[in-house]
Formats: C-alpha cells, structure tokens, sequence
C-alpha cells in the first residue's frame, strides 16, 4: 500500500501514555468499567445495543420496530419504521426542564456577544419554518445554506429540519462557482443567505456570490432569504430576494413539526472525493442523530453545566454534528465565534473560553500549530480554569503539536480527545473515552462502543493480530453511517463499498480512504489518505477539483497536483502546470503564478488556492500515459528520487522538475 507522504511516520515511535486523572474519572459519565459493559453489549447483540440506545436517547413521535434494514446492502437503512423529527428532539423536548437555560452564546468576529435560550432559539426556529413555508417550502425540498458560522445558521438548519426541508450548507468560503454547482446538484429553489460578514476583520460579501453564481447558473432558485448581519450593501432582486427579517416578522412563533421517517434525508454535505465533482453526502434522520447525540455524551462527557465549544464552522460536518445537532439534542450550551483565532490578536480563542467559562474546547490541528507557533504567552495571559476537557479533529496531531495542547492549554492535567471520522460517518468513530483510558499523543485510539474497525490489506484481507499497518476499513453498518450520494448510488456503492469483495455474511466492509496502524495495546493511529485527497488546514479537497480548476484557465495545457507536509496546514498543496504555447520566466511568470492561484480561489474558494504552483515542460508519465504522482511527491517535498523510474516515458522532466523548486 502506498502511503501518503504526510510527514507523521514518526508517531509510530510514540511510547509515552496520559492516563486521566483520578478526579476526571471520579466525576465521568463513563469510566473503563462502563465503556466496557457498553463494549460488551455491543458485541453480544449489536443490532439490539443500538436499538435499546435510540429507544431510550431519542424522542421518537412513532417508535421503529425494526432496527437495520439490510436486505438492500450496502443500502442500509436504520429504524425505518419509527418517525421523528431533528428539531423537536434539539429543542421542544428541552422546554419543559431547560427552556430559560442559555442554548447558543454567540461572539461577533469584532466582538459582541448574543445569546439564545432554548424557548428563544425555539421560537425563532418556528418563525423561520412558517417563513420557509409561506415561500413554499414542502418536505423534501432541498435548500441551500449559505451563512456566516452565526445562531442564524443553527436556527436555518432546524428550521428546515422542522418541516422536513432538507438542508445543504455551503460553506461561506466557497466561490460562486462552487456554489453553482451544489445548486445544480441539489436543484435546489431556495437559498438562505446573509448581507456580508467579517471573518478576522475582512469583509466577506456573501450576498453578492449568491448574485453572482445565480447570474451563471442555479436556474432553479426562486428565492433568496438574505439576513441582515454585516453593513454591507446589497442589491436585492425584486420577486427573488427577501430579508429574513422581513419575512418571520409575521409569522407564528409556533410551528407544528412535520414527523418523518428515521431514514428520511436530513442533510446533504458536499465533500470532496478523489475522482470527479464534490459528491453530495446525504444522511438520515433518525440514524444520524443518533450518532451525533450519544458521541456527545460518550467522547465529550457532556454534563448540564458545560459550556461546549467546538470551533469548527457550520459548513462542515463537525458544525453540523457538534454546533448543532449532538450539543443540543442533549441540551447542553453551544458556543459560537465567527471569526478566526488570530484576530485581533492571537490571545482570542483564549479570551473567548476566559469570558464565555468554556468547559469543553474542540479544535482542530491546524489551528493547534498556528498557535503553539505564536507562543505560550497568548493562552497564559487568560484564565483557562474552567476547561475541563480538550479535543482534536480533522487531521492527523502530530505528537508535538498534541503535547503542547496538553501541557500548555491542559494544564497537564485535561484529558484531550483526538477524534477521527469523516463527512461521511456522521459522528465520531474511533476516539479516546475520556475518563476511561489512557491516551497516547497522535492516537485516537479505539473504535467506539458499537462501531467495527479493521485493518486490511491490498486484497481487504484483515490483518491478524494487533499490531498491523494497512487499509482502515468498518466492518459494520452504523446509524449514522451516510445513506448514499445524492442522485449517484452507484458511485455511492463503489466508492465506499466496491474496492473489497462482498464478506460471507453479505456484508462489505466500508472503505474509508485512510491508512491506519494499529499498536500493541490496540489503539489505531490514522497515516493520512490514501488516495487523491488531500487535507489542507483540516479541509479536504480532491487534486482532481484543484486540477480541474486549473486546466479551465486558458493558458493552462495540463496539470498535476500533489500534496506536501506542511507545519502548520499539515498540507500544501503543490501544482504542476503545463502551459500552452511558451513557458514565461522571471517577472511574467511569477505574474502568471499569481493569476493562476487567483484562478483556482475563483473557481473552487480561497481554501483550495495552490501553495506552490510550478511551471514545467512536461510531467513524469508512464509509457502509457499515467502522471506518475509518487514522483512528484517527491520533487514538491524537495526530495531526491530513489524510486524505480524505468517505466517512465521522459526520465529527463525529472530533472527539470526538480529544478523549478
Ligand atoms: O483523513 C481523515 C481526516 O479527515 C478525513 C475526513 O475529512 P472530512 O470528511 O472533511 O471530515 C473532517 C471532520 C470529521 C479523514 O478521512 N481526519 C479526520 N479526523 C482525523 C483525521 N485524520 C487523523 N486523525 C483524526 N482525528
């Protein structure tokens, strides 16, 4: 198996262990004993341990007889036969015993502060359901979410989940054209967005995007709700466009839920895939909460008091999952900051957890190595003593970079728990049970209760023993498993389930694209992908989306795009660009690089623009045609070539490629 060149070989020299200490474990929700009775469960009776758990977590309006579906696999469906509705178990059932109890308290990237109730939050949930309604809004109708990380994202998720709309986040940092294409693919005819926002003091012009992707395409929008939140000025389209103040001024602050079936589709994500365009990862109902409300209790050890932050933006699947779903489906105090941790300075994150009495703080890695590079001097200036727990998510933690959150943010003391999971997984799938084990730095060490790993090799054979290196694979279906990509089941099956033949049993082992190792204690340390994405700051992105954009430039013949370890994103991303006609120098090219990189931030978002991009000749192809990309991923890392390159049509590139480091 080829492993990605991520730089964290390293961790597999890793020895030292953090047990919890004695008082985290006296006051936690599970201790080894109980982590190992649910284990136990799990093993015994796994169709009756998730049952039992989504009978007693969640409020359900029709109970489900049946558990798992799997006479359609891998279509597996989960608690068909039950009904229930997202909203309702975030917010109603919390009114009788939490209702004057603070939800959301939201900090403005300029400063600020609002906060919402749970009966605040549930009123204005139901204002913005009968507005959606009154537009026309039925259930099953896709409509697209393209807010700031702000309350009135988390209130236009449950309002759609309220009347069974199903909602399609596109994060703010996307182009139009990104933007377009998930209109198309949703065909979505409502799109909720905002006048603007500011993200570390620079104006975002959220508003004008949607004018300009729906001036290119997205002919099935026939309204925009747009918030008022930042001062920008915007051109409202008459008969299309609406303020959302505007529009629940009138409306009820009352809203009857519409009841679905567990497996109706709740959400669409678009994520990026190795091949092709983003696919649309749809997930359930009844299943996905599930996953989102239980990791919540299990790996954050959510108690009544916490106050939960989990950094991530709303326009990914950790905002979904713990911003809105698990957090307040438990009732429990979300925060939510709309900027960035460095702004105005790099003491804000810090500030933020001092003045809001954060208990529990989720970030991902990225974030971690911005900061540990600007100093231990920022978090000291602020009292972090009501932190009581720490996570990570998104990428593989280097061992340094999880020492330094543990000593300097942990006190040495916080347990941190280093989740793994994907967009596709709906909610973490192997992480560290705070109060239950030991953790090792780089480890998310072990599957959840309930939820089946293995390592496999090339031929998806599991490989016997603990120790072992190879391909991370699920073994199981789980409740909050993806359904399937929207309008493309088959890519759905072969993507995730068709690199391995069928098991004995029937069932398929669910490929996650991750290698992973697994240590003599057990516990799994992920490499990094395995295929063609790449992990950028904790965004994933697929090197043929970046190709793409980059050939649609008119100068642009051909391209490559690899990945290279970064300190700070964990990657960067590396493009190698045949040109047409002649290749420039000097000033024009560097000129050229410069539009090409503006190119790409217009056609996919600013997260995906090339670190480096490299203008060459040709690229190293076998005789019959294939990019060799090991090869230059070897020259973007400045690497001297030590691979067999006999089969390579053109030795000679290589030199010229190493050359335009
Ligand atoms: O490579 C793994 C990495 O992020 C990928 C999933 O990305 P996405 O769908 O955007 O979801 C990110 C948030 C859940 C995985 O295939 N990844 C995620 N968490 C970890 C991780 N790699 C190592 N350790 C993690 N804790």
């Amino acid at each position: 198996m080829s492993q990605p060149d991520n730089g964290i070989s390293s961790v597999l020299a890793e020895t030292r262990s953090f047990p919890p200490s004695p008082d985290f474990v006296a006051r936690a929700r599970l201790d080894a004993d109980k982590l190992a009775g649910l284990h136990a469960a799990a093993a015994t009776d796994y169709i009756g341990f998730w049952g039992d758990l989504a009978k007693k977590e969640l409020a359900w309006q029709t109970p489900f007889r049946t558990v798992l579906d799997d006479s359609d696999a891998p279509n597996y469906r989960w608690f068909t036969d039950g009904k229930t509705n997202a909203s309702v178990n975030c917010l109603d059932r919390h009114l009788g015993s939490r209702g004057d109890k603070i939800a959301i308290r939201f900090e403005a990237d300029k400063g600020g502060a609002r906060t919402f109730t749970y009966k605040q939050l549930h009123a204005a949930v139901c204002k913005l359901a009968n507005g959606l309604k009154s537009l026309g809004v039925v259930k099953s109708d896709r409509v697209i979410v393209y807010l700031p990380h702000t309350p009135e994202a988390v209130i236009a998720l449950l309002a759609c989940a309220r009347i069974g709309a199903i909602h399609s986040v596109v994060f703010g940092g996307f182009s139009a054209s990104s933007l377009k294409d998930r209109i198309e693919d949703t065909a979505a005819k409502w799109i909720i967005t905002a006048d603007g926002n500011s993200r570390g003091g620079n104006v975002i012009d959220l508003k004008k995007t949607v004018d300009e992707s729906l001036a290119s395409g997205g002919k099935t929008v026939e309204k925009v709700v747009v918030l008022k939140h930042g001062d920008n000025a915007v051109q409202m389209s008459a008969g299309r466009d609406i303020w959302w103040h505007e529009l629940v001024a009138t409306q009820a602050d009352r809203c009857e839920p519409e009841w679905v079936e567990a497996e109706h589709p709740l959400f669409l994500l678009y994520t990026s895939g190795s091949t092709g365009k983003p696919k649309g990862i749809q997930h359930s109902t009844g299943g996905y909460l599930l996953g989102a409300h239980l990791t919540c209790q299990w790996i954050f050890d959510l108690k009544e008091d916490d106050v939960f932050w989990c950094t991530a933006d709303v326009g990914w699947i950790t905002g979904h999952s713990y911003v809105t779903y698990g957090p307040l489906s438990n009732g429990a105090t979300v925060m939510m900051f709309e900027g960035v941790p460095t702004y105005p300075d790099a003491g804000r994150f810090w500030k933020i957890c001092q003045d809001h009495g954060v208990t529990i703080f989720y970030t991902a890695p990225t974030a971690i190595r911005a900061l540990m590079k600007l100093g231990d001097d920022w978090p000291k200036k602020y009292d972090l003593s009501k932190l009581r727990m720490l996570g990570s998510v998104g990428e593989p933690i280097n061992p340094e970079a999880w020492m330094w959150y543990h000593r300097v943010i942990g006190n040495e003391k916080l347990p941190i728990v280093d989740t793994w999971w994907q967009t596709e997984t709906g909610a973490a799938m192997i992480s560290p049970i705070p109060g239950a084990m030991p953790t090792k730095p780089g480890s998310c060490t072990k599957p959840l209760p309930g939820i089946f790993c293995e390592i496999v090799n090339e031929a998806g054979v599991p490989e016997k023993g603990k120790e072992a290196g190879g391909y991370l694979v699920i073994t199981k279906p789980w409740p909050h498993m993806l359904r399937t990509i929207w309008g493309d089941n088959e890519r759905y099956k072969k993507a995730y389930f068709g690199q391995f033949p069928q098991q004995a049993d029937g069932g398929y082992f669910y490929v996650a694209g991750d290698g992973a190792h697994r240590d003599k204690d057990g516990y799994y340390w992920i490499m990094g992908r395995v295929d063609d994405v790449l992990n950028v700051s904790g965004h994933r992105l697929g090197t043929m989306e970046v190709e793409s954009a980059l050939v649609s430039h008119p100068r642009v013949a051909e391209a490559a795009v690899v990945g290279r370890p970064h300190d700070v994103k964990g990657e960067a991303i590396c493009a190698f660009v045949i040109l047409k006609g002649t290749r420039p120098e000097g000033a024009e090219a560097e000129k050229l690089i410069k539009e090409l990189r503006d190119h790409v931030a217009k056609e996919i978002g600013a997260i995906a623009k090339p670190d480096d991009i490299r203008l060459a000749d040709g690229l190293p192809k076998t005789r019959s045609g294939k990019i060799m990309r090991r090869l230059l991923r070897s020259i973007a890392k400045g690497e001297a070539i030590t691979q067999d390159t006999s089969t390579l049509e053109n030795p000679a590139i290589l030199e010229q490629l190493a050359q335009t480091n």
